[in-house]
């Protein structure tokens, strides 16, 4: 079958995106995903109205250039709106980066694990894939990122907080990082979820933005505004990459809803971070219970926690959840929870606490 149309080879070698599982049901217990760092919270009354009246006119395209959600955000951020870039989620503002900075022969540097979607990213545009694998505490390794970085180097992506593992950049880390960075090559600090991130030293993006012209920003309405079913996300970079963005981004791209619920959900910012903040205090007392019951966790800054555990380990406790209806992500050399509903966290619990138990028995 592969003979019969003129497809690429390299699609062979493609890492697979594997999206979070839906639950599994069990008797008498009510599902829930843990497994795909959505919010658990639905978005604000008034963002669900706004969605529910852009629902009305579904003939007309949108607005092609987003013309009042990139406004409010360049106010929002202090920036020109030259320097806001639209697109249906982070997703197809990474998926812009890589189409305007590599092809084959280039090449493109990342730590390891982290978003999936990087690897995919690299492959779709046939350059050479440099993963720099974490430190053992899951943070980002800087100067094995720095010793990956050679002249077919065309963009270094940076995940903080950083999804699987949880920790966040400091500002220190990435200021030192990027003075070691040929000033031509372009640095996206993903920040998907920036805005669950509690501890003290955390990057600003928009602050290491205004000290580095190569240095671009991906953010959502996906996590801490609840929007990921929208597709609505932004890029935040020197006019000169952004229009070279604008360029590869297909028209149209941000739905209408996608956009009015943006916009409202920005004007209600304060609360999103009231919340998010909300999810992050779930997420440092989560952490902790299960480190008292005896696993290894990492300090995460998102809305997700990242358990260590070896492969036979892992798979263990994902089915023991998943006995229990909750759906959470298993990777190579451990497992992520996303915070989520109380009921679905204190099952969590139960499972942490029993599967060391019987490790240990
Ligand atoms: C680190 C990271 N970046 C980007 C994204 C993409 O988010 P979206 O395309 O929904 O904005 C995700 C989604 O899970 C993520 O985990």
């Amino acid at each position: 079958m592969s003979n019969r149309f003129r497809l690429r080879d390299a699609l062979a070698e493609f890492p697979p995106y594997v999206p979070g599982k839906p639950p599994t049901t069990a008797p008498g217990l009510k599902p829930y995903k843990l497994s795909s760092n959505e919010n658990h919270l639905p978005p604000l009354p008034s963002v669900v109205e706004a969605i529910a009246d852009a629902g009305q006119a579904p003939a007309n395209y949108p607005d092609p250039k987003a013309t009042k959600l990139v406004a409010d955000l360049a106010a929002h951020l202090d920036v020109d709106q030259s320097e806001v870039v639209p697109g249906a989620g982070a997703s197809e503002i990474l998926s812009a980066l890589t189409n305007i900075t590599l092809e084959a022969g280039t090449s493109v540097v990342y730590p390891w694990p982290s978003f999936e979607m990087y690897p995919i990213l690299a492959s779709a545009r046939g350059a050479e894939k440099r993963p720099v694998p974490l430190l053992d505490d899951g943070r980002h390794d800087f100067p094995g990122l720095v010793a990956a970085i050679d002249d077919t180097t065309r963009l270094i992506m940076l995940c903080s907080p950083n999804n699987p593992t949880g920790p966040s950049i400091s500002a220190s880390e990435l200021e030192g990082f990027m003075a070691e960075v040929p000033a031509e090559v372009i640095v996206v600090l993903d920040e998907a979820y920036f805005e669950f991130a509690t501890a003290a030293e955390v990057v600003d993006g928009m602050a290491a933005y205004r000290k580095f012209p190569n240095l671009v920003l991906a953010r959502t309405f996906s996590k801490a505004h609840g929007l990921a079913g929208l597709r609505v996300g932004f890029g935040v970079a020197d006019p000169t990459i952004a229009t070279a963005l604008r360029q590869v981004i297909a028209p149209f791209s941000v739905t209408s809803a996608a956009q009015v619920a943006a916009v409202e959900s920005l004007s209600r910012n304060d609360e999103v971070l009231v919340r998010a903040k909300e999810v992050a205090a779930t997420r440092d007392q989560f952490e902790q219970d299960l480190r008292d019951a005896g696993l290894t966790v990492a300090d995460s800054q998102g809305n997700y926690v990242w358990v260590n555990l070896d492969d036979d380990a892992a798979i263990a406790f994902e089915e023991a959840c998943a006995r229990q209806a909750v759906a959470i992500r298993r990777l190579s050399g451990g497992v992520r929870v996303s915070i989520g509903a109380d009921e679905a966290l204190d099952r969590v619990r139960e499972v942490a606490r029993s599967f060391e138990q019987s490790r240990i028995a």
